[in-house]
This record gives structure tokens, sequence and C-alpha cells, in this order.
């Protein structure tokens, strides 16, 4: 079975517009001619949406744009209609969106998402044939407290309630431990790897051992061009959610150089 790995930046609340435009300009001038076996995305903020894409899919680009996917970073759960500040799925199907970062531990610390809002949103996004990055991660002091499989097996289970096989297939997990997520503290390849493997065992509950071995699970969490490869090269580990180290350039593309390498070796 081969699943081939996507690395997602998330820019969180930074570069707007103008900072997106010159960040993609320089980002595919230094993909010119390459090709790595994975999918790339960038989730910029919400109001940086419309000029991502005219900048990937505008005359000017060339075909190094077609190979990296919209993101956005959060959804509505609603359909259209008198929710102040919210986004819905179709207004961002309408920018050439793919992928939703749904259920981010930011969302859930700060904003209060619950299991149930997250399952929601899950539900939404692939009414709108919208791909879920759908995130999970247990804090320090759960880890600390023995808790990491009942807190991740708690997490999956409501955040894919009634979530059916074939939409599981166009869900990518995102692992990424609250503890690790911009503190430049990385789980080890050895912690990251028994987190996968144990969030895989519960899809292969959920799901079967066929579609979970399909499922794509990234590790997100200070993920830097230094650690990139050895964090790839675990064999449950399917890409990289980005953040800091996302918002350069040439960051993000040694990333992406030095985690696809080793895929396959
Ligand atoms: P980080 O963020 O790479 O800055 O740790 C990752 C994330 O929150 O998705």
């Amino acid at each position: 079975m081969s699943r081939k790995p996507i690395f997602a930046a998330n820019w969180k609340m930074n570069l707007g517009p103008a900072a997106t435009e010159s960040f993609v300009r320089s980002f595919l001038e230094k993909l010119q001619g390459q090709t790595y076996p994975a999918e790339i995305v960038i989730a910029p903020p919400f109001v940086s949406l419309p000029k991502l894409a005219e900048t990937l899919h505008g005359s000017a680009a060339g075909k190094e744009a077609e190979s990296v996917q919209i993101a956005a970073q959060n959804c509505s759960d609603k359909d259209p209609g008198a929710f102040t500040g919210e986004v819905n799925v179709l207004m961002l199907r309408e920018l050439y969106v793919r992928y939703v970062i749904i259920g981010h531990s930011e969302r859930r610390s700060i904003y209060g998402e619950t299991d149930a809002i997250i399952n929601a949103k899950i539900k939404k996004a692939r009414e709108a044939n919208l791909k879920p990055i759908f995130c999970i991660g247990e804090t320090l002091a759960e880890r600390e407290a023995g808790q990491l499989e009942t807190v991740l097996r708690t997490q999956i289970t409501g955040g894919l309630q009634d979530i059916a096989e074939k939409d599981m297939l166009e869900t990518v997990i995102a692992y990424e431990p609250v503890w690790a997520i911009g503190t430049g503290v990385t789980a080890t390849s050895a912690q990251a790897q028994d987190a996968h493997a144990f969030v895989r065992s519960v899809l292969t509950e959920l799901y079967g051992a066929e579609t979970a071995a399909k499922i794509r699970i990234q590790y997100g969490g200070s993920v830097k061009p230094n650690n990139a490869a050895e964090l790839m090269a675990c064999p449950d580990i399917d890409g990289a959610l980005i953040g800091g180290a996302s918002l350069e350039p040439q960051s993000f593309l040694d990333i992406i150089v030095n985690g696809t390498k080793v895929q396959g070796s």
C-alpha cells in the first residue's frame, strides 16, 4: 500500500494578501522544474484565499502551480444564513479551496470547539466535497497522566461519528501533540510513530484494515527542515502540517525536499 504524503502549510493568522502573493511567487520560482512525490497544500487566512487562488490559477502561473492545492483553516458547520463572522463551505469552493483544516488545537482550546462541533464541520465539508484535514492531539498534562490513547480515541470517535468510509478516504488526519505546537519541541520519531500507529489501529477498528491503510496521517508540531526526514521515515507518518516553518518559502520547500527524500526508501 502506498500513501502519497501531504505537506500542508498552516499559516494561522499570518500573511495577508500582499504577503501571500510574494510568498507564492517566490515559492513557485523555487519549485521550477522540480516535482516531488507529495501533495503540497497551503492554508492561508481566509482574506488571503482569493489572492492565493489568483496567483496560483492566474495566466502568469506556470505548471508548477498545478502541484499546489489550496486549503482553508476553518469552515462553518452551517448553511448560508445569519451567522456573523462565519465562512461557509460553498464560498470556499468558489475560491478553488480543496482542503479544510478542522479541529486544530487552537480552535479547540481558544475557541472552544468540541468533538461534536468538529464532527459537524467535517460533515459539512464533505457535503461540499472539501477534504478535511482533521486535527487531533493530546496536551502535555494528558500525556504525562497516561491518557494519550484515551484522548486520541475520544477525539477520533467523536470527530468521525457517522462519517462514512467513502468520506474517510477523502479525509486526512493530522496528529499534532499540543505540547509540540509552536514550542520548538518536536515529538521524537518514536513517540510520533507510536501515536500514529495507535491512530491507525483505531481507524482499523472503525473502518477495517484495508481502509485504515489508505488514510493519510500527517504529523504536526515544530516540524522543521532539519527534523522532517527523520519524522517522515516513520512507516505511519504520511506528511506534515507545518506552522511556523511554513511562513518562509525556502523553509517550507526544504521540509518537502527533505521529507520526500526518505519516502519509499
Ligand atoms: P508549528 O505549528 O509547526 O508552528 O508547531 C503546527 C500547527 O499548529 O499546525
